[in-house]
């Protein structure tokens, strides 16, 4: 089966660090975002990949050629501008003339599903589309299904305000698709497969719900980007999560839910949780880290606070004295002096997404 990654998104949840690299490349489990993604789908046997992407192909492309996964054929469907979630898969219609049906996948989702059950699952109930589903305790936030009790889904409600969703059941960003879909969504124009397939499709034709009840975690967020990464670190058995070459000073307190990239010096009596630092990063002494993400090669100084999902872009300066409001968000390669404080536009208390 092939499947087909939607990877052309924009991220700006997750400035800065996407401003320095699609939010596929973003550091995950020893490798990338994409190349995990990659990595399951070929455990269920599955070793023929469309990226769709656009404005971030060619960084893309050198990232995977750098983590080369020699199982895989890549092939990249490139948008002009950004044609949506459905318009994407339009787009990479050259791709998928030769299949009968196959897998589309939402590129920011970590999870261990096993898309060969999906796709038997699909056969077996003769579906036109089959969805994953994940159960959540709160599912305002998504795309939330009405199902029957045989696992078919007649309405979609994206959004639902709190306590009136039909049903805990969350489209998981996963599907498989039977090829007659490609001719339901006009060409070349910005189509949402949540908002103008999908709703539509599971009235007038045989839309089923796959339970997945593994590890799912939606990265799009600083703290869900926390959270996937904290679910694979449970995973791998590492706790915390330390590169190579990275250099922790015996009295720095690092705990468990921590991942800490390569080549990272971290001084004394500094105490960091629930954070990622990526590579060649340099922490000082004293500083105290929770709850947030320290970008590839940031420098921050002596005895500074970074908290509530503050995030530091690539190489940005940190001075010791420097003033760090909770929640800030740093441009890469910014540098804040001594008795500074971020500008306001730099500052946003990310809480609320
Ligand atoms: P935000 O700007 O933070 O919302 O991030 P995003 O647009 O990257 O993520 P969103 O959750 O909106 O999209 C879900 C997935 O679809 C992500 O993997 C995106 O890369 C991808 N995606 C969204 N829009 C497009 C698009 O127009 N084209 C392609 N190829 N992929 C898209």
């Amino acid at each position: 089966m092939k499947a087909l990654i939607l990877a052309g998104g924009f991220g700006t949840r997750l400035r800065s660090l996407t401003c320095t690299r699609p939010k596929q490349l973003l550091p995950l489990a020893e490798s990338t975002l994409i190349g995990y993604i990659i990595s399951q789908l070929t455990k269920s046997g599955i070793n023929e990949v469309i990226l769709a992407t656009g404005y971030n192909t060619e960084q893309l492309r050198s990232g995977l050629e750098n983590s080369a996964n020699s199982e895989v054929t890549l092939h990249f469907s490139v948008e002009p501008q950004p044609l949506g979630t459905a318009g994407a898969i339009k787009h990479a219609e050259p791709y998928l003339q030769d299949v009968e049906r196959f897998l589309v996948l939402n590129g920011d989702i970590v999870s261990d599903m096993a898309y060969n059950h999906m796709l038997q699952y699909h056969q077996e109930h003769q579906a036109v589309a089959t969805i994953a589903l994940y159960r959540v305790e709160d599912p305002s936030r998504y795309g939330v299904v009405d199902i029957t009790t045989n696992g078919q889904i007649h309405q979609f409600v994206e959004k639902p305000p709190p306590r009136q969703a039909p049903s805990n059941l969350i489209n998981a960003g996963c599907y498989v698709l039977d090829s007659t879909i490609l001719e339901q969504i006009p060409p070349d124009q910005e189509v949402s497969i949540e908002y103008d397939v999908f709703p539509q499709l599971c009235q007038s034709a045989p839309v089923y719900g796959w339970e997945h009840h593994g590890i799912w975690v939606d990265t799009g967020t600083p703290a869900s980007f926390l959270e996937a990464h904290h679910a694979l670190r449970g995973k791998i058995g590492k706790t915390p999560q330390i590169g190579e070459d990275t250099k922790i000073a015996s009295s720095a307190q690092i705990a468990s839910d921590v991942t800490i990239g390569n080549h990272v010096t971290i001084g004394n009596n500094t105490k960091i949780s629930n954070a990622v630092i990526f590579d060649d990063a340099i922490i000082g002494a004293e500083v105290t880290i929770h709850q947030s993400i320290v970008g590839h090669g940031a420098i921050i100084g002596k005895a500074l606070t970074l908290d509530k999902y503050t995030i530091i872009g690539d190489g940005a300066i940190l001075d010791t004295g420097a003033v760090i409001p909770p929640g800030s968000v740093i441009c890469p390669h910014y540098r804040i002096k001594k008795g500074a404080c971020p500008p306001d536009c730099l500052v946003k208390n990310l809480k609320a997404l």
